[in-house]
């Protein structure tokens, strides 16, 4: 991507976020994703707090949480909270049915968690996270390493490939100690069902694909604001 699209992305991103943002009420315990589309979203609260903004939040991650405790924002533990009022978080793709893929940033299993725990989950995004068919973009799944061979070979018998995520020519560990495999199930016509065989996998922690959690996915497109719910 070149600096201009970069920065046209970036523009998006933090539109989308800020309409977002305005979702927010007095009182609310609020549900902080994880990644560039909902860091923007956690600086603007962070400024509204600095304005008086009375909320409390849980992170979907240590770098989230990092953040947003820099900013004057008080997190929860999300272990102990049985109840988010409104969660904003980023995606990797979404259809306009609000079937997502998650995880790029390697956060799925407490954003899965917290998008669970929210009464209202949205979704920010720039224009190029929409896609017809979600795939293109490989599905993160957080593996208990012990697992990691066995959940290799089930996603096999699913008709998948799966690569290992790392950095720098290390494993990624994930905030709860665990791999990630970047799955390719190519174009996927039915999350649903991958979804359900995905979830009998034992030693298979959480997967990217996100159904029925989301209520709203606001998209920010040029100079306009679509929202799909
Ligand atoms: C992290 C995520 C992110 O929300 C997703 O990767 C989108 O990130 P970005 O807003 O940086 O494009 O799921 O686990």
């Amino acid at each position: 991507m070149g600096i201009i699209d970069q920065h046209h992305q970036n523009a998006e991103k933090l539109a989308a976020a800020k309409t977002a943002v305005k979702l927010v009420k007095n009182g609310d315990i609020v549900g902080l994703g994880t990644g560039t589309t909902a860091t923007f979203a956690i600086k603007e609260l962070g400024r509204l707090v600095g304005e008086g903004l009375n909320i409390k939040a849980v992170a979907s991650s240590i770098r989230t949480e990092e953040l947003a405790k820099s900013l004057g924002i008080e997190i929860l533990n999300l272990g102990e909270t049985s109840s988010v009022d409104i969660s904003i978080d980023g995606a990797d793709e979404f259809t306009e049915s609000l079937d997502l893929i998650k995880g790029g940033g390697g956060a799925l299993f407490r954003e899965k968690i917290m998008a669970s725990l929210s009464k209202k989950a949205i979704i920010v995004t720039d224009s190029s996270k929409k896609v017809k068919k979600l795939g293109a973009f490989t599905l993160p799944i957080e593996v208990i390493p012990f697992a990691y061979q066995y959940v290799f070979d089930q996603i096999a018998k699913l008709n998948g490939s799966g690569k290992k995520r790392t950095i720098a020519n290390h494993d990624y560990i994930t905030d709860n100690g665990n791999l990630i495999i970047d799955a390719d199930f190519g174009l996927i016509d039915n999350p649903r069902a991958l979804s359900d065989a995905l979830n009998k996998i034992d030693g298979l922690l959480a997967h990217g694909l996100f159904i029925d959690l989301t209520a709203e996915v606001v998209m920010s497109d040029r100079s306009e604001i679509i929202v799909f719910k």
